[in-house]
């Protein structure tokens, strides 16, 4: 085939993928079966690589996810992102339509309003210019938000490039974000057998998902988009609201189905309880009802306040209560040897999530609500929360109900646990608790600290349990022959871990400070003292007095991190550390640099690290990473699906190498 005929094949199959991919993910209604969309995707897959120069943005192949980011541009919206007014009640809806009459200088009759759901998740503006894909970017606080054009080009529902003929030159789009909560609940059902920390809701799912520095990761998360809304919209005119809604859809994007247009208060009032009825039983959370006057001049006329605007309300639904029972009240060990309890409750649906536990949070709450094992209680979901415990059923109690008492001993290790005047927190004592143990490592272990990829909570669990570990330090002395002692343990999967571990010995500064778990030293607190004191050494050497000479820090957080580094135990882990190879100050890079001077260029995916990833690793070891081949390119490493630069390199014969080669040549040096 020559490069004319793979054009327009290329442009066919992706015209055919992009049709089928809205019946599928926008109508719900796929045409062609799994197995034959596969087809079409494959053959587009196997001609781009063929003819790398060909793939452009928009290609639906280009929907896998990008090379993690730093971290996000700021993108200044060009059109405010209003919120909306809020009404609870039936009375406070009659008063927004009063307000639209007697300031839009209308009557009753003259009124249409458009309905919608509330949904909730996170909200995005989505810009398309001549159609194409170019700028994705989440609400923000209104005026600026934060670009994730990579992350949202990975949701289906979202068109990479216009469908209709009739297409705008400029059209912002805007709407939500949703995970829908069957695969909400996958999904955090698999992170728990991963040891992963559960999302609380959908909406932290989904807002989650969106904002990943890893796009791979978006890509992997089950997200949906409705579209609610344009911002600017240039080369294209309409009137009313509904107009914009029918045109959306007409572009191929997702329109919830329960959009209506209304005509009197009472079709409202009536709309909004059939959407209250329907609300646990559709597959995605909705908050309320959304009205909006249609008219666009007389939504002009309305006008705005500060931040929301006068045409527009949300009927918010109230927030969602079941009644269950508490079969026991058991305590949570954390990382800071917190005791928290925990009611563990008979499985009941609120508002579709499922819901079997739910925090006491301390022993004054407790004691406040008295809830009681055998109690019947009352929880709620409410939107953005964690499910609690509101009340106790006081009028269903039988006498059978045992009251719970706080142990005054660590139910994990045994040591004395100790409230300490003015706090609401009892605390375990031991030094060596496995439960605080097992957090520290995962802390440690966690992405905004060492970052040791694989190395999830049920591993660390079992490396405690079974004495392979007793600090974080013992991580970076651990053995293939330790790891496959673990159950369900492969070969390739120890060698993952260990090589993450591997990897984690020259951390920046601040994640290791990070990491280190001191009390009240969080991300910012961690980026501060690296800025300040540039390494471990110094930090420890500083006095209580130095310590608060740096403007964040006060009197209370100076304590703490001067107590951590006065603690024996804790300099016996840094020395510990240190003897694992791990770095304690900014300086990066090794002394003797066997990659000195020596360029490199990254084409295709590596299956064993991302090109960030990579792109450190050879810096580390004195390289430098190049975005295009030239003839002073020492090697380009070729992994799957590789562009242009491969022929590039070919062209040039400059060397070439594929991943195999390329860990071997690293891992040589590191
Ligand atoms: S319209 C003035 N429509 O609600 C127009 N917003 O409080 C404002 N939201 O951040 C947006 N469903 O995330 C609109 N059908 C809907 C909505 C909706 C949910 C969210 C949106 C926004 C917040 C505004």
């Amino acid at each position: 085939m020559n490069q004319e005929e793979a054009q327009k094949k290329i442009e066919e199959l992706r015209k055919a993928i992009n049709y089928h991919n809205y019946r599928y993910y926008v109508l719900d209604s796929p045409e062609i079966s799994d197995a034959e969309y596969d087809r079409l995707f494959d053959q587009l897959v196997e001609l781009e690589s063929k003819f790398p120069h060909l793939i452009t943005p928009d290609s639906p192949t280009q929907r896998v996810g990008a090379p993690p980011l730093e971290k996000f541009g700021t993108v200044r919206h060009s059109l405010h992102m209003l919120s909306l007014g809020k009404a609870l009640t039936e009375e406070e809806f009659l008063d927004f339509h009063r307000r639209v009459k007697e300031i839009g200088g209308v009557s009753d009759g003259q009124i249409e309003y458009v309905v919608e759901p509330k949904f909730d998740g996170l909200a995005v503006e989505l810009i398309y210019r001549q159609g194409v894909y170019v700028l994705g970017s989440t609400r923000g606080d209104g005026f600026v938000g934060e670009d994730v054009t990579l992350n949202l080009k990975t949701i289906k529902s979202i068109p990479l490039r216009l469908l209709s003929e009739d297409i705008p030159s400029l059209i912002e789009v805007r709407g939500e974000v949703i995970m829908n909560r069957s695969d909400f609940e996958a999904l955090n059902r698999r992170r728990e057998e991963e040891g992963e920390p559960l999302f609380a809701n959908p909406r932290n799912a989904a807002a989650g998902s969106v904002r990943q520095l890893d796009s791979k990761v978006t890509a992997s998360r089950p997200l949906n988009m409705f579209a609610y809304g344009v911002g600017l919209m240039e080369g294209k005119s309409l009137r009313t609201h509904y107009q914009v809604m029918e045109y959306l859809k007409e572009l191929g994007f997702r329109v919830n189905e329960y959009t209506k247009l209304l005509r009197t208060t009472s079709d409202v009032v009536q709309y909004y309880h059939q959407m209250l009825e329907l609300r646990e039983k559709l597959d995605y959370d909705m908050d309320g009802i959304v009205i909006k006057v249609n008219d666009f001049s007389l939504q002009r006329k309305l006008g705005e306040l500060q931040r929301s605007p006068r045409w527009a309300v949300a009927w918010k639904f109230p927030a969602q209560q079941k009644t269950t029972q508490v079969k026991d009240i058991i305590v949570n060990v954390g990382r800071t040897g917190a005791l928290t309890p925990v009611a563990l409750l008979e499985p009941v649906e609120v508002g579709g999530v499922t819901v079997s536990r739910a925090t006491l949070h301390n022993e004054d709450e407790l004691k406040k609500k008295d809830v009681r094992i055998g109690d019947t209680v009352i929880v709620q979901r409410a939107g953005d929360v964690i499910p609690e415990v509101v009340a106790v059923v006081k009028s269903q109690r039988t006498g059978r109900e045992r009251e719970f008492v706080m142990p005054d001993h660590c139910p994990i290790c045994g040591a004395k646990a100790v409230r300490l005047e003015g706090e609401a927190v009892t605390r375990c004592t031991g030094i060596s608790c496995p439960a605080q143990l097992k957090e520290n490592i995962f802390h440690f272990a966690s992405k905004a600290g060492m970052d040791i990829d694989g190395l999830g909570y049920k591993i660390i669990e079992q490396l405690v349990d079974k004495g392979l570990i007793s600090d974080p330090a013992d991580l970076y002395f651990l053995t293939k022959g330790d790891m496959l002692k673990l159950e369900r343990m492969g070969d390739k999967l120890a060698q993952n871990i260990l090589d993450a571990i591997a990897r984690s010995r020259r951390p920046p500064l601040s994640k290791l400070i990070f990491s280190l778990g001191i009390r009240n030293v969080g991300e910012h607190m961690a980026s501060v003292l690296a800025h300040e004191f540039g390494s471990i050494d110094n930090i420890r050497r500083a006095s209580r007095e130095r310590l608060e000479e740096v403007r964040e820090i006060g009197p209370v957080v100076a304590e703490s991190i001067y107590a951590f580094f006065q603690d024996p135990k804790n300099v016996e882990v840094l020395d510990k550390l240190k003897k694992g190879g791990v770095t304690f100050g900014e300086e990066r890079r090794v002394l003797h640099t066997p990659l000195e001077g020596k360029t490199f260029v990254l084409t295709g995916g590596l299956s064993s690290m991302t090109r960030a990833q990579a792109k450190e690793r050879i810096e580390m070891l004195g390289g430098r990473v190049s975005s295009s081949v030239s003839r002073k390119t020492d090697f380009v490493v070729v992994g799957e699906n590789p562009g242009s630069k491969l022929e590039e390199a070919r062209k040039l014969g400059v060397r070439t190498i594929d991943e195999e080669e390329f860990k071997t040549m690293l891992s040589n040096y590191e």
